[in-house]
């Protein structure tokens, strides 16, 4: 495994929470409601950005209340950005609708039929339109050869295979390990685990870019993150920041986790 010291992202800089929202959200003025809330605590939070991605049909609603340091972001984007692809939404449409991030290769839209080549392609898209891309990858499972490793590699040298270095620090990368989305918060990964699998992923991308800038590329954890585990993740773990799924749709649970990282 990767050694500690030199991959360690080591720079004081804001940290990054991205709360998806999937499709827990139904109802516009529900969106409205908890999109508020959120904005009424970030008013206070200096050391963070927030990104909240509700449904695309939404984002539109809430724009004019993205300021400061929320923001908007998509849950995806398709990688055309015009033409005959029925309900498909493209940079420029997210973009136009207020979003300034979006989240591309999530582990659900890789298990609908998301390849590495689509992720590709849908970042090269992101980044053309100036969106920030939140790149999505981690291994449906461990196991003790550690081939999870091959895969990991495999899936981010693929998904970046058309982002060249002067891209770099417009990068996110979401390092969710499918094996803990969704699952109770106590199964969160371990912050040893994810600090090891951080400075691998750093690893990989200084392979790749052979560039000292891929030390400012935020690497941040998803999987089950809540006020339980996010202090550890931070502290013991070093993330740069979370992607937050059910939580997010809670603006006290949220709230909470964005008190955790701003006191970081
Ligand atoms: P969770 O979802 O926080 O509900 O586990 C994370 C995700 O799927 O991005």
């Amino acid at each position: 495994m990767v050694k500690k010291g030199k991959l360690s992202s080591g720079k004081t800089r804001k940290k990054i929470i991205v709360g998806n929202w999937k499709m827990y959200i139904t109802d516009k003025r529900q969106a409205k409601e908890i999109f508020g809330k959120i904005k009424r605590k970030m008013l206070k939070v200096e050391m963070v950005k927030t990104v909240i991605c509700p449904p695309v049909s939404f984002l539109g609603s809430l724009s004019l209340a993205a300021k400061g340091n929320l923001f908007l972001g998509s849950q995806d984007v398709f990688f055309e950005n015009q033409g005959s692809f029925v309900g498909e939404n493209g940079p420029e449409m997210v973009k136009s609708a207020g979003a300034s991030f979006v989240i591309i290769g999530h582990s659900e839209r890789r298990a609908r039929g998301d390849s590495d080549e689509v992720v590709s392609r849908k970042i090269a898209v992101a980044l053309s339109f100036d969106l920030t891309p939140v790149i999505c990858v981690g291994e449906k499972e461990r196991d003790d050869a550690g081939k999870y490793l091959s895969f990991l590699e495999t899936q981010i040298r693929e998904s970046l295979s058309k982002v060249s270095g002067r891209f770099l620090g417009k990068l996110i990368i979401a390092y969710e390990p499918v094996w803990t989305i969704g699952r109770p918060f106590k199964d969160a990964m371990k912050p040893a685990e994810f600090e090891e699998t951080a400075l691998f992923i750093r690893k990989i991308l200084s392979d790749l870019y052979k560039n000292e800038d891929v030390l400012s590329v935020p690497v941040l954890y998803g999987g089950s993150v809540s006020s339980i585990n996010a202090g550890e993740l931070l502290k013991e773990g070093k993330a740069d920041g979370f992607l937050v799924g059910r939580e997010s749709v809670s603006p006290t649970h949220f709230g909470e986790i964005v008190e955790i990282v701003e006191k970081s």
